[in-house]
Order: structure tokens, then C-alpha cells, then sequence
């Protein structure tokens, strides 16, 4: 059981901006957290670039899959354009692009729970996007689904200046997090070096000790056999 939400057309630059905005919204609604709206959102528009760059234009679907929860947010992006020639390469990360980075399909697939891409029937390429709903978010029903849609379509879509502004903000955050986790790794390091140390000291004081063992036996093994050649003299000598 699927519902659909919204759909976006793309044929202008422009639109891919507009396809952005749409993902971030949807997945505030629908209860994502702001990273996973962050990842949604950039996953989306790679795609939606992708499609308009290479495929001349295309659609952008957005449903919600799925009447009990784990629900999911499917966001399928398809264009009629010639199709993805060097697919296997560009999935294993052995292509090299000539028009981009070559780092959109790759990256869109780390940003998202499932990734599915599939020539579109009669040409072209469609590119599945899905993102399980949080499970903190009270289950979906069709009728909130389609309310969520109409609502979103009569909300005039902000102007790309606004989502630029967004997006810096998205990337001063993931700098932020990025400093806190670089600060994290570099305690642990610390509290693994002073850990470290701690075992070799205690290794250390072991050895010493099983020396200090040894050597007192040795003593006791010379002091014994040292006796019992003095118990054994004066025997002799009877
Ligand atoms: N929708 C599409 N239709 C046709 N070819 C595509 C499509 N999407 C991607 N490609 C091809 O796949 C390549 C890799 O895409 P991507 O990973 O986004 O990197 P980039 O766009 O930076 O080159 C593109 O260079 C293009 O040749
Ligand atoms: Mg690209």
C-alpha cells in the first residue's frame, strides 16, 4: 500500500532548488530529525540535478509507502533521458566525470536507507530514494498523508535565495559536528594512550615481581642444597 504526497516537475534549473525545498519539508512533516532532513534533502537534489542535467528534465514523487510503521518515504526521481551508460563503474566508485565531481549517485546512496536505481520503462532512468520513518512519529494514515500534500502545495515555495541561506546554515552545522567529533576522537585517544600506559606499567611491576620470585628461589634452592651438604659433613666424617 502506497500514498502518494506531492510531485514536483523539473524543467527548469530552477526546479531543482524547488525539488530540494520540497524534501526538507516532507521530511520535517513527517517527524525526521534535522540531520536526516539535512541528508534528505542534499540526497534528493543531486538526483534531481542529475535528472535535469543528463535526462533534460523529469519528475519527482514523493509517497509514503506502507499502513503500519516501519513506514517509509519513498522519493522516486525519473527522467526520460538516454539512461546511466557506465552504471557498474559509477556505483563502484571507479568512474570519472567529466561534467561533475562524479561523487552524486555514490553520495546520494550513503545520504539515504535505500537506494535503488533502475532504467525507466520505454528509456530513460528512474532513481528511488527511501528513508524509514522515525519510530518516535505516530503512524502515518492516508488522509494526513494527502492533508500534508495539499498543505505543502498551496504554501508558496520560497525563493532560492532563502535555500542557499538554509543550506549554509546545514553546512555550519555539519562543520560544528564535525569539530565536536573530531574533539571526541581526540579524548579517546587520550583516555586509550593513558589506558596504554597504565598496561605497560602493570606489566612492568609483574615482570619485576616474577623476577623477584625467581631470584628468592633461586636463594632458597641454594640455601637447601648448601644445608644439607653441612647436615652431611659431619655424617661423613663419623
Ligand atoms: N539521470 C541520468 N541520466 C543519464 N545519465 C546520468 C543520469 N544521472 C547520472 N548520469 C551519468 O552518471 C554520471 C555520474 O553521476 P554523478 O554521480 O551524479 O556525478 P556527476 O554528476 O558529478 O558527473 C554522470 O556524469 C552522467 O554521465
Ligand atoms: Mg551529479
Amino acid at each position: 500500500m502506497s500514498w502518494p504526497m506531492l510531485s514536483v516537475t523539473i524543467t527548469r534549473e530552477h526546479d531543482v532548488v524547488a525539488a530540494r525545498q520540497r524534501a526538507r519539508q516532507i521530511a520535517a512533516r513527517l517527524g525526521f530529525d534535522l540531520q536526516d532532513q539535512t541528508r534528505l534533502a542534499t540526497a534528493v537534489s543531486e538526483i534531481v540535478r542529475n535528472a535535469f542535467r543528463y535526462g533534460g528534465g523529469g519528475t519527482v514523487e514523493f509517497v509514503v509507502e506502507g499502513q503500519a510503521p516501519p513506514q517509509v518515504l519513498l522519493v522516486d526521481v525519473s527522467d526520460r533521458g538516454p539512461g546511466i551508460a557506465q552504471l557498474q563503474p559509477i556505483l563502484d566508485g571507479s568512474y570519472r566525470s567529466e561534467t561533475g565531481m562524479g561523487l552524486g549517485i555514490v553520495g546520494a546512496r550513503r545520504l539515504v536507507h535505500r537506494f535503488h536505481i533502475q532504467p525507466a520503462p520505454g528509456g530513460g532512468t528512474t532513481v528511488s530514494l527511501r528513508m524509514i520513518l522515525p519510530a518516535t512519529a505516530p503512524p502515518l494514515t492516508e488522509a494526513r498523508v494527502v492533508a500534508i500534500g495539499a498543505q505543502l502545495a498551496r504554501e508558496r515555495s520560497e525563493s532560492p535565495l532563502d535555500e542557499v541561506q538554509r543550506q549554509n546554515q546545514e553546512l555550519l552545522r555539519t562543520l560544528e559536528e564535525l569539530q565536536r567529533r573530531q574533539e571526541e576522537l581526540t579524548r579517546l585517544n587520550r583516555e586509550l594512550e593513558d589506558t596504554n600506559r597504565g598496561m605497560v606499567a602493570l606489566y612492568a611491576e609483574l615482570d619485576e615481581k616474577a623476577e623477584r620470585l625467581r631470584r628468592a628461589d633461586e636463594t632458597k634452592s641454594r640455601f637447601l642444597s648448601h644445608m644439607s651438604h653441612e647436615f652431611r659433613t659431619p655424617l661423613n666424617a663419623i
